[in-house]
């Protein structure tokens, strides 16, 4: 139980990876807010943790909507005390080649993925740099570090937020805060599951490893991240992905 005492905020946290994360972190020992655009699935997710014994509070927002964000970040803190940990998970694909993606895919997919990550931990920093301590987690893609047709969008809001990642490190590590970025390789959720079966087992014949990841893959680099253990890492970017990537 490493996370004893310790608040965490994952984003996008109703299914997927980030349920997947929020329930490892509770499991840790940590308070755990998630918000999501889908609140019912939220809901759930925190139902799930509070049964571990954990506090846990469930908000609707959109990562987008910077008010919306600095509000949701100021009730986290209201409602649960401070805020330790933030995951920024909440992401969405809207793919194309670049010749036929419209800009109003381009444009809401580099708001949720990377302007969304943004608004966060602008938030978070707040109160992080006050603290004088925090972890911010951002869940990238393996794609943002070797590209990927038909992704533009979705590419370079994940490059972007690993810059972003390494941003953060630099500006707020003289505060005890570290900032570090996984990124995921093909993971089994509702975003690889779009997938037809033959592009999937296409993919996983080009994982070293032989399978699609699990979220629960996913999740324990960001319980490591989050956990003292990690307090000398800051501005990386860990890679899981079956050996995809390397
Ligand atoms: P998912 O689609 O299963 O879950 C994403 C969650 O984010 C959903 O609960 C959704 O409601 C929420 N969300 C979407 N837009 C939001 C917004 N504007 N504000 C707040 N919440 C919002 O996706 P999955 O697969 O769990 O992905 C999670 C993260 O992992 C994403 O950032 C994704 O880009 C990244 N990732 C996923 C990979 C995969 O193979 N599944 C691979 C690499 C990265």
């Amino acid at each position: 139980m490493s996370l004893t005492g310790k608040i965490a905020l994952v984003t996008g946290g109703a299914q997927g990876i980030g349920r997947e994360i929020a329930l490892g972190l509770a499991e840790d020992g940590a308070d755990v807010a998630i918000c999501d655009v889908n609140l019912e699935a939220a809901q759930k997710t925190a139902s799930d943790m509070a049964a571990k014994g954990r506090k846990t509070h469930a908000l609707k927002a959109n990562v987008a909507a910077s008010a919306e964000v600095t509000a949701m970040i100021d009730q986290v803190v209201e409602k649960l005390g401070r805020i330790d940990i933030l995951v920024n998970n909440a992401g969405i694909t809207r793919d194309g080649l670049i010749l036929r993606m419209k800009e109003e895919d381009w444009d809401l997919v580099l708001d949720i993925n990377l302007k969304g990550s943004f608004n966060c931990a602008k938030a978070a920093l707040k109160y992080m740099s006050k603290q004088r301590g925090g972890a911010i987690i951002n869940i990238a893609s393996i794609v943002g570090a070797m590209g990927n047709a038909g992704q533009a969008n979705y590419v370079a809001s994940k490059a972007g937020l690993i810059g972003l990642t390494k941003t953060i490190a630099r500006e707020y590590a003289n505060r005890g805060v570290t900032s570090n970025a996984v990124a995921p390789g093909f993971i089994d959720t509702a975003m690889t599951q779009a997938l037809s079966e033959t592009v999937r087992a296409e993919l996983s014949k080009q994982i070293p490893l032989g399978r699609l990841g699990s979220p629960g893959d996913v999740a324990s680099a960001v319980r490591f991240l989050a956990s003292p253990s990690a307090t000398y890492i800051t501005g990386q970017v860990i890679h899981v992905n079956g050996g995809m990537y390397m």
